[in-house]
């Protein structure tokens, strides 16, 4: 990049200044997924067999959940992986269906992710424990789960408006026929967990389809579920087996560099082994769309996951209009998508993505202050919002808000402003990524 971090010490900040780019290219390998990490964690927890995950997430989240499984008795290690420091292979020793009463509280740190889907796990064991998060994740939404696990019969009491610290009293479930109201694929995945530990036959019928690595995992560690229309369907009293399996790179994290490519005619980039399921995929589709070259290549499954290498070249960059189950299914890669969107022909349009206002920040509030910051004019509404395009930007000191996909998504907008950028709080972006911002540096020549 031509980036620099330093640590604020008076801040207790991390910063990183961004200086503009002249093209994007050369191979990363991206750390592995963190939804699917998550999962493979979880359900490793309680099934019978050490588990070993080559490319294990090296995000701080996924973290979260390792120390929040080994609390409840499933201890794990870890050991130097194929990308050095990033990731690594994970060995979890499982402890079968019932797992061991923690003796202080679980902090799932920033991790949404952990709090939602352990909860279903917790809410079939036979002890009550405590659920705890950073500020950002006390603040953001938890009656999604507790609704329906309250209806499943467990015990969940929470702050003022269905917040965390979350108690959950668990114990012997019912299964439901549940409708969630948001498409959540975290909720799907907690009701689905938490079927398992249920009597009879879980189902849960989304309004949209959301991503599946909850039933993938599900059906990797041995347990039955079936997909009818937008309906998935567990059978309560499966055992799990531990498995072996190759985490693919994550594609969300992906997504910066494909946006970064983009930004420059001559960019070239490769991702070897980058998740390319289908209800992730879209952002491949939009990308195209909006003039990136992309092309896939090795394509594979991996315990279920389809895997491929993506080649992209910058070429155009035209404008997009992202609605409906669009928006939903690309909800992670909306701040990067917007973050660039200045720079496009025609800018881009975001609808009914009320969900970012809910994420590690508000997220539409975020881009749209940090875009202003750089000169650009951003339309701020209620559920999205709307970036014109043809914008030149300048350099300015930004804020992450702590929300690591806000600290990578300015700095791959920083590439094409006029001067340096400055982004304060860029630690945030090891929730995710630790060592983002080395391999954007690694690519993107001056
Ligand atoms: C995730 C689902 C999405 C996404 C989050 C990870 C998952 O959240 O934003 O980063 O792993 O299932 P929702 O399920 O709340 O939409």
């Amino acid at each position: 990049m031509p980036a620099d971090s330093s640590l604020n010490h008076a801040l207790k900040q991390t910063t990183v200044t961004v200086r503009p780019a002249k093209a994007v290219r050369g191979v990363i390998r991206i750390p592995g997924d963190k939804s699917i990490s998550h999962r493979y964690a979880m359900l490793a927890a309680i099934a019978e067999g050490t588990s070993r995950f080559h490319n294990f997430s090296a995000a701080l989240d996924c973290a979260s959940t390792l120390d929040c499984v080994a609390k409840l008795g499933a201890e794990w290690t870890r050991h130097e992986g194929e990308n050095g420091g990033e990731g690594g292979v994970i060995e979890v020793r499982g402890v079968g269906p019932v797992l061991s009463p923690p003796q202080t509280p679980l902090d799932c740190g920033n991790s949404g992710s952990t709090m939602r889907m352990l909860s279903g796990i917790l809410a079939g064991q036979p002890f009550s424990v405590e659920l705890r998060g950073d500020e950002s994740l006390s603040r953001r939404p938890m009656a999604r789960i507790i609704t329906p696990l309250f209806e499943m019969g467990a015990k969940i009491s929470s702050t003022e408006g269905g917040r965390p610290p979350l108690k959950i009293q668990g114990g012997s479930l019912r299964s439901i026929h549940y409708k969630p109201e948001v498409a959540s694929a975290q909720v799907k995945s907690c009701v689905l967990f938490a079927g398992l530990f249920a009597e009879g036959e879980t189902v849960v019928e989304e309004p949209l389809r959301t991503r599946d690595h909850g039933e993938i995992a599900l059906r990797a560690f041995g347990a039955e579920v079936e997909r009818k229309g937008n309906m998935s369907q567990i059978a309560g009293g499966q055992r799990l087996r531990a498995i072996e399996a190759h985490v693919p790179g994550d594609l969300s994290s992906a997504a910066f560099f494909l946006c970064a490519a983009a930004l420059f005619p001559g960019s070239q980039i490769t991702l070897p082994g980058i998740l390319m399921n289908p209800t992730r995929a879209r952002l491949l589709d939009i990308l195209l769309q909006m003039g990136l070259n992309v092309s896939v290549a090795h394509l594979e499954e991996q315990h279920g996951e389809l895997v491929g290498t993506i080649e992209a070249r910058g070429a155009g960059w035209k404008g997009a209009v992202i609605t409906g189950a669009d928006t939903a299914a690309l909800i992670d890669e909306i701040p990067v998508l917007a973050a660039v969107a200045p720079y496009s022909d025609d800018g881009l349009e975001v609808r009914d993505g009320k969900e970012l206002r809910v994420k590690e920040s508000d997220r539409i509030a975020a881009v749209a202050t940090n875009l202003r910051k750089m000169g650009a004019e951003v339309e701020e509404r209620d559920d999205g919002m709307r970036i014109p395009g043809r914008q030149h930007l300048h350099g300015a000191e930004l804020d992450s808000f702590g929300d690591h996909r806000i600290a990578m998504a300015f700095a791959v907008a920083a590439l094409r402003a006029e001067g340096e950028t400055i982004i304060r709080g860029s630690d945030a972006a090891g929730v995710s990524y630790p060592a983002f911002f080395e391999a954007l540096r690694s690519v993107a020549g001056s």
